[in-house]
């Protein structure tokens, strides 16, 4: 059967786990696993602007022993109205995965009905899944594992990277923390959905106003934007008391890891002092995309009948 990664717990804990101690192999290893030798083609489609998404899968097919067909979609057809459904029904026969960044979770899902190969959300208006395995895959490295650790994640908590947090951070049984202005709490289906995973993993949500409280002790902390790709312009001032700055850091203490999923607007959601010192960890967490993604596809792959004859 078909396996698609559209939403963070699209993968169970001990699948989520598989894929992570893949990805690590995939690093220590990096040139030794060619799943996609032949070579097949992976559509690697683009709605949004993109730096590290594009390379890594871009890279990543590559090492893999296949060929990325990177494309921005509003020049297909797609961006003259074809349907979804039509594109799928063309790629699929062509393809062994399609990956798709694009605006609504809708589009990913109506791709992946139609679709007999894996769909991949590389980042939708509501989940960002790709970015929070490379972000467990960075927070493993640093702690050494992930059920029990604490994350706090400061900032818009509506957004595609506090959804994936919540999801993917229940799914590991981790303590997921979010501290959003008033308006910018994450959306209460997904908060009820990853209450529901922490209740098996061990994990837990928390949902505040209180950046500080949320930063209190945090092993990690994490932030993004206040303003994502594709949002209308934003009162940021109350936003202002949710920077991840020294003065959060200190709040968590020591230990803590800051992450951000980049690209960074030091001085907004992030201080210069904070991304660029001895706690940050974006640049791992950066490159980890490009192993996170390859264990993925390759995981997606093999779980995977294909049908599409060769690619
Ligand atoms: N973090 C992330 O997805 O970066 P890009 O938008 O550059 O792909
Ligand atoms: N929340 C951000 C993430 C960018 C990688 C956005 O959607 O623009």
């Amino acid at each position: 059967m078909v396996r698609h990664f559209l939403r963070d717990d699209d993968l169970t804990p001990a699948e989520q786990a598989e894929v992570l101690d893949l990805a690590a192999a995939m690093k220590r290893d990096r040139f030794a696993h060619r799943p996609l030798e032949g070579p097949r083609t992976v559509a690697v489609l683009f709605d949004k602007h993109s730096t590290r998404t594009r390379i890594s899968f871009a890279v990543g097919i590559a090492e893999l022993g296949g060929h990325a067909l990177v494309m921005d979609a509003g020049t297909s057809q797609l961006g003259r109205g074809e349907t979804i459904a039509d594109t799928a029904r063309v790629l699929e026969r062509q393809v062994a995965a399609i990956v798709w960044r694009t605006s609504g979770q809708e589009r990913v899902e109506e791709m992946a009905a139609f679709s007999s190969v894996p769909v991949v959300n590389a980042l939708t208006d509501q989940f960002h899944p790709c970015q929070i395995l490379a972000d467990l895959q960075t927070i493993r490295e640093a702690k050494g594992g992930l059920a029990g650790v604490t994350l706090a994640y400061l900032g818009d908590g509506a957004n595609n990277m506090a959804h994936s947090y919540l999801l993917g951070g229940a799914t590991a049984g981790m303590h997921v923390r979010i501290a959003a202005p008033a308006g910018y709490a994450p959306d209460p289906a997904v908060v009820a959905r990853a209450e529901e995973i922490a209740a098996g993993t061990g994990g837990s949500v928390q949902v505040t106003t209180d950046p500080k409280a949320a930063a209190d002790g945090a092993d990690v902390l994490a932030t993004d934007t206040w303003v994502s790709m594709g949002q209308d312009a934003k009162d940021l001032a109350v936003f202002e008391p949710y920077r991840v700055d020294e003065e959060k850091v200190a709040l968590a203490g020591p230990q803590v890891s800051v992450l951000h999923c980049l690209p960074a607007y030091r001085g907004k959601e992030i201080s210069a002092e904070v991304l660029d010192g001895p706690h940050s960890l974006v640049w791992d967490e950066a490159e980890n995309r490009l192993h996170a993604q390859k264990a993925l596809l390759t995981w997606l792959l093999r779980q995977t009948a294909t049908e599409e004859g060769g690619g």
